[in-house]
């Protein structure tokens, strides 16, 4: 009977969570659903006995709200100070509220505060700001370099983002100027949610460094190299818009051995703006990229792909691949013969949130 009770617990809070999620979008986040679940294979139809149906709640207790309001009237003015309220160690959810308007401000979440939400009011409203770039100095008179550079950096796990935006202001780069890039934001942690997000750059908008992430319904606009990074990524009903003048590219992927799990799976996405534009680029030897049920605008470069440095020989490692893509630009993105269509039996890992395990950290209604 014990592990009746147990289960019974467990369905019993789901359901209570599912209601919730349901009724009280702005008080939950996906890092409230967060369970482990230790066997893989759960007969939900048929209750046994087996010592394996084991849950248990990892993970944030407790929920606390905290303000930002730039005109005055929130808890603080500035995003940066709600973040530095949070204490170390945090365990408990943190949402922090911000109000509608510019946020001109770097921010930083460092590794040791997880849990924590950026709500805003909407990615047209909620703008958090900065413009440093790559050729910059910092306080200790190095050069920033490119990930330095982020308007907001996150190293914390389980962090997540709604409906506000991250822009880097420094000016686009001119063609063949050197250190320009100036990324928006930094992920640098596990398991980040983002939905309803915008991300405004030029070169290296967003750098996605490491960890598992999930990108819903965000716009992301920049030039060369606008996604970036090592993480290992699901971008679902996205918008890659690019503002490139002479030549652009989305994404370049930075996976460096056949056992890394990274990759950016970009699934039912849009790709619009200006070109010519690579869709992806060989950034690491073993670089993964697949574009699934995505539109492509006529923007994309002859050969569609770029191999970053032909000395390498990367075009014999990487995997690039496209899944039932269309629109006009989707004949191009077919151009060179290491980047194929891919068959189901090779794209279908990309097809799910399963391929950032999001089974364990992203709530159904939030995939
Ligand atoms: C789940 O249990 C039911 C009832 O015992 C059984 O009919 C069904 O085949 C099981 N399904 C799986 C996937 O094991
Ligand atoms: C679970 O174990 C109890 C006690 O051993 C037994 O009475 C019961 O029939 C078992 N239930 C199932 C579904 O196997
Ligand atoms: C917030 O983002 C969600 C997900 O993209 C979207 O459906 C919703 O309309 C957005 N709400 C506002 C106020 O922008
Ligand atoms: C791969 O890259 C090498 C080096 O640039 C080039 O010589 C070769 O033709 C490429 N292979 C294919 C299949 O494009």
């Amino acid at each position: 009977m014990a592990s009746l009770g147990y289960s019974f617990l467990f369905f019993y809070s789901y359901f209570i969570l599912t209601l919730f999620l349901l009724h009280a979008p702005l008080l939950v986040t996906s890092s409230t659903y967060r369970y482990k679940v230790e066997s893989s294979s759960i007969n939900r139809t048929a209750p046994t006995n087996s010592t394996k149906r084991h849950h248990k709640w990892v993970g944030p207790v407790g929920y606390r709200e905290i303000t930002v309001d730039v005109n005055g009237a929130g808890e603080f003015l500035s995003v940066q100070a709600a973040v530095d309220a949070v204490p170390e160690n945090n365990g408990e959810n943190v949402m922090i509220l911000i109000s509608a308007g510019y946020y001109i401000e770097k921010v930083t979440v460092p590794a040791s505060k997880p849990y924590i939400t950026f709500q805003g009011e909407g990615r047209d409203v909620t703008i958090i700001e900065w413009h440093d770039r790559a050729c910059d100095r910092g306080a200790n008179g190095q050069q920033l370099r490119t990930y330095r550079t982020a308007s907001v950096s996150v190293f914390a796990n389980y962090f997540s983002a709604r409906n506000i935006s991250f822009k880097n202001t420094a000016p686009a780069p001119m063609p063949g100027m050197q250190g320009w890039q100036a990324a928006a934001f930094r992920i640098s942690g596990d398991k980040a949610y983002f939905a309803g997000c915008g991300f405004y750059g030029a070169q290296d908008t967003l750098c996605d460094d490491a960890g598992r992430h999930y990108f819903k319904e965000c716009y992301i606009e920049g030039s060369i190299d606008f996604i970036f990074g090592n993480g290992r990524s699901m971008y679902r009903d996205c918008e890659l818009h690019s503002i490139a003048t002479r030549f652009g590219s989305i994404a370049a992927q930075d996976r460096n051995s056949p056992d890394e799990k990274t990759g950016f799976a970009f699934l039912n996405c849009r790709v619009t703006g200006t070109g010519p534009l690579y869709v992806g680029r060989a950034m690491g030897q073993y670089s993964r990229i697949v574009y699934s049920y995505t539109y492509f605008d006529n923007v994309v470069a002859h050969g569609g792909w770029d191999d970053w440095d032909h000395a390498s020989n990367k075009n014999k490692t990487v995997f690039f691949g496209v899944y039932k893509c269309w629109g006009p630009g989707a004949a191009a993105v077919q151009g060179v013969s290491w980047a194929r269509e891919l068959d189901y039996e090779s794209a279908h890992k990309f097809l799910a949130k399963s391929f950032v395990n999001g089974r364990h950290w992203i709530a159904p209604s939030d995939a």
